[in-house]
């Protein structure tokens, strides 16, 4: 009898909590952070770090290009603009949910953007943080 209120009481909140989810990464960007976790050899990923890990001023890039945000802007929510002045849609994931759903697409551009801004890859760990950033905006 107790048990079968127990049931009851679970199903709304697993209902609850897939609708949350919606709005949080979905099972292939989870799958995508879990990668990175397990190459970075860490626990988890800080969104703080990757926060920083974005508005940072790096060094070693090219000039031009010095930080994520030069693209990006510093407002992941908002648009983006290419040095050409072409648009880039939102990185933040709860306005732009179909972000970081191909791995080949995130890699290959974590790549050019890294070298351009880094003039090294990412690791693992600054691509986790950034992706951990991006999933909690
Ligand atoms: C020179 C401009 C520029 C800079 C600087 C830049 N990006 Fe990008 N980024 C782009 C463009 C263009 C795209 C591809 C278009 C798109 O996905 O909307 C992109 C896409 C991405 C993607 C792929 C997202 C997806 O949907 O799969 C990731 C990840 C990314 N950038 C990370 C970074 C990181 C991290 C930095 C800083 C180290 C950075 N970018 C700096 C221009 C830039």
């Amino acid at each position: 009898m107790l048990r079968g209120a127990c049931r009851m009481l679970v199903l709304p909140a697993v209902l609850i909590a897939g609708t949350a989810a919606a709005a949080g990464p979905g099972p292939d960007q989870r799958a995508l952070l879990e990668h990175y976790r397990r190459l970075a050899g860490v626990e988890s990923f800080s969104p703080e770090r990757g926060r920083t890990f974005f508005l940072a001023k790096h060094q070693g890039g090219k000039p031009e290009t010095p930080s994520c945000t030069t693209c990006h802007t510093d407002d992941p929510r908002g648009p983006g603009r290419t040095r050409a002045g072409k648009p880039i849609e939102p990185m933040a994931l709860s306005v732009n949910p179909r972000r970081y759903t191909d791995p080949k697409k995130v890699e290959k551009w974590f790549r050019r953007n890294c070298r351009s801004v880094l003039g090294r890859e990412c690791t693992p760990r600054e691509k986790g943080d950034f992706l951990a950033f991006m999933f909690s905006q």
